[in-house]
């Protein structure tokens, strides 16, 4: 007897199926992951995501302004709430299974998940990166920017701006719709790999939009091919962290929160993020 392998990509009864339908279910049929409709937002959806996107590039924007040395990452945290909450939005971080503050600071080796600390003070050359996510009408965009501390290390700078290319060169993959996540992975890994960094594997970006995080698993390394496909109306981000040593990572047992994520060797890490839109011509930046 044939294998029965569930179908994920149903057309109701009665509805005659479109170009895209059509499109989806061949992947499909030849094994590819493709996905299911709830992920496929309505045109009202992705307004209320784009009115979320808004919002949280203002906040990195105030952000953006406001960073210099000698301020504390909890003093950030002050700014992302504060400006959040003031302009009819909500920071999704806080009390989000357990994280105790409205957005992320993870500075030189903390990969991703920083907590921000009165007694953690930004100096000279240190990296950083901040990483917010606004709820507004119940809808979600995430994106995280770098920041570098006055001047740093010329090999830290380039590690910053590998992490930068690394997210354009997702983009670009994704410049088409029906493109897999595995080949956006491949080619920002390459990148990586390329310029003597490495991708962390552990963590990964991620569906968003009506949740925190949705489906699929957006993973930055990989094979062509492999992971989800990705059609328009599919709202996601790319989050590349890059590591300038090994990719393994650890968690920080100095932190009660559990939340803090570190490079294993010590050696610093990178990461920018966005919210994309996937429409007929490729990806659409919806966080800035
Ligand atoms: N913003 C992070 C991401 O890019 C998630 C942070 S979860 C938190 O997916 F609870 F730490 F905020
Ligand atoms: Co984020
Ligand atoms: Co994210």
């Amino acid at each position: 007897m044939a294998k029965k392998v569930k179908q994920r990509w149903i057309v109701p009864d009665g509805i005659v199926p479109t170009e895209m339908d059509k499109r989806i279910m061949e992947f499909e049929a030849r094994g590819k992951i493709v996905p299911t409709r709830n992920l496929i937002k309505t045109p009202e959806q992705i307004e209320g995501i784009r009115k979320a996107g808004v919002l949280n590039t203002a906040v990195l924007d105030k952000v953006a302004e406001k960073i210099k040395a000698g301020m504390s990452t909890l003093d950030i945290d002050k700014i992302v709430y504060d400006y959040t909450t003031s302009h009819g939005g909500i920071p999704a971080p806080l009390n989000y299974e357990g994280f105790p503050c409205s957005c992320c600071t993870s500075v030189n080796d903390v990969v991703c998940h920083g907590v921000p600390a009165d007694w953690e003070i930004l100096e000279e050359g240190d990296i950083i990166n901040v990483d917010c996510t606004t709820i507004v009408d119940g809808y979600y965009a995430d994106a995280s920017r770098m920041f570098v501390i006055g001047k740093t290390e010329p090999s830290w700078q380039r590690l910053v701006d590998v992490a930068w290319e690394c997210l354009k060169i997702g983009e670009q993959v994704c410049g088409t719709p029906y493109v897999f996540v595995g080949d956006m992975g491949n080619a920002i890994a390459k990148h990586a790999h390329k310029n003597h960094c490495t991708i962390v594997r552990d963590l990964c970006g991620h569906g968003i939009g009506l949740e925190f995080h949705e489906k699929p698993d957006v993973e930055h390394y990989g094979h062509k091919g492999t992971g989800m496909l990705l059609v328009p109306g599919m709202t996601f981000t790319i989050e590349p962290m890059v590591n300038m040593g090994h990719w393994d990572v650890c968690m920080d047992d100095e932190d009660e929160t559990g939340w803090v994520v570190l490079t294993d060797d010590g050696l610093p890490s990178a990461q920018w993020e966005h919210t994309y839109l996937m429409t007929e011509n490729g990806v659409e930046i919806i966080s800035h």
